[in-house]
């Protein structure tokens, strides 16, 4: 299967071509991120069995295990096929109670850059989103320190493109005014929409909106309009989630996590199902 196959097409991220429908690695450590998968043997196959199936882009983090997730890309994949976009995210430390505490200082983020060349074993990272917030959620709070350590290294050359993730309407402004982000990477679902209005202004612009907890992260989405829409189109929830989002915006890429090769390939298949305006205006009462 070729990306072109995949539900949603093409998006264009600075130079770097993408389905829209990518996937998160997070859920492959263990539990509450820490740690290795209960089944080494399952996490790499979900992996190659996603680039298999056209996936072209993978969400991580060095942070996720720590190290873990990175050390499965690599052993699944490298060296990766050209066409894969390996994204990650800098700015967060895990300490022995599973916490994130922030680092953000220039000097952790120029460690955290070279960790994640160094344990995904590449030369230049493809795009790097600066996590803000506390681990709690967003906080309002200058990011030009942060944000333009990253900006240096990606003119030196070892990362292509910049995102900002947990960010604030007015820290994505900020960002960009120091340089460009081709993303933001931020909470949004069905049942979570408070960054409509940040996706149409994005969208406007070309960047791209990267929602994480597609399906609701550690709590997927449960909701009886959902199950409804599901059921008259003899789909799951998880499915009709994934094709509101592509639905909502073109701007609006998927990184939906699983530990399931079985649910890696439902989810393909599903977030392509057509939604009719009835759904629509049956999913709108979600969250509202
Ligand atoms: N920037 C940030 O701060 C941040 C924060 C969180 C996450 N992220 C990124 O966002 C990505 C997505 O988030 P996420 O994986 O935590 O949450 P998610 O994609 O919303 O949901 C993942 C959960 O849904 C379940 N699931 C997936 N497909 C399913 C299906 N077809 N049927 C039933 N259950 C299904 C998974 O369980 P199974 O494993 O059993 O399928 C898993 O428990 C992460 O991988 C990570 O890369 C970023």
């Amino acid at each position: 299967m070729t990306s072109t196959a995949l539900p949603g097409g093409i998006w264009t991220m600075g130079d770097l071509d993408v389905s829209r429908f990518g996937y998160g690695a997070m859920q492959l450590a263990g539990p509450w991120v820490m740690g290795p998968p209960a089944d080494h043997a399952g996490a790499l196959a979900v992996l190659r069995e996603a680039v298999e199936l056209g996936i072209d882009h993978i969400d991580t983090s060095d942070a996720y295990g720590p190290h873990v997730t990175n050390r499965l890309i690599r052993e699944a994949l490298h060296p990766y096929p050209q066409s894969l976009k390996i994204v990650t995210k800098v700015g967060a430390n895990r300490d022995d109670q599973g916490g994130w505490p922030t680092a953000r200082d220039p000097e952790s983020l120029r460690r955290q850059v070279r960790e994640n060349l160094d344990r995904l074993g590449l030369d230049t990272l493809d795009l790097v989103n600066l996590r803000l917030g506390d681990g709690q959620g967003q906080v309002q709070e200058p990011i030009a320190e942060a944000y333009g350590t990253l900006a240096e290294l990606r003119e030196q050359g070892l990362i292509r493109h910049l995102g900002v993730s947990n960010a604030t309407a007015e820290q994505v402004a900020e960002a960009r005014s120091i340089a460009p982000i081709v993303c933001v990477q931020n909470m949004y679902n069905l049942a979570h929409r408070d960054d409509d209005a940040l996706i149409d202004e994005l969208a406007a612009d070309g960047i791209a909106y990267v929602p994480f907890f597609p399906l609701g992260g550690f709590s997927p989405l449960q909701s009886a309009a959902l199950s409804g829409v599901a059921g008259r189109l003899g789909s799951s929830p998880m499915s009709v989630a994934l094709a509101w989002l592509l639905r909502r915006s073109p701007n609006i890429l998927l990184i939906p996590g699983t530990k399931s090769v079985t649910h890696l390939r439902e989810n393909i298949a599903g977030a392509g199902l057509e939604l009719s305006a009835d759904d629509l205006a049956e999913l709108d009462k979600i969250g509202r």
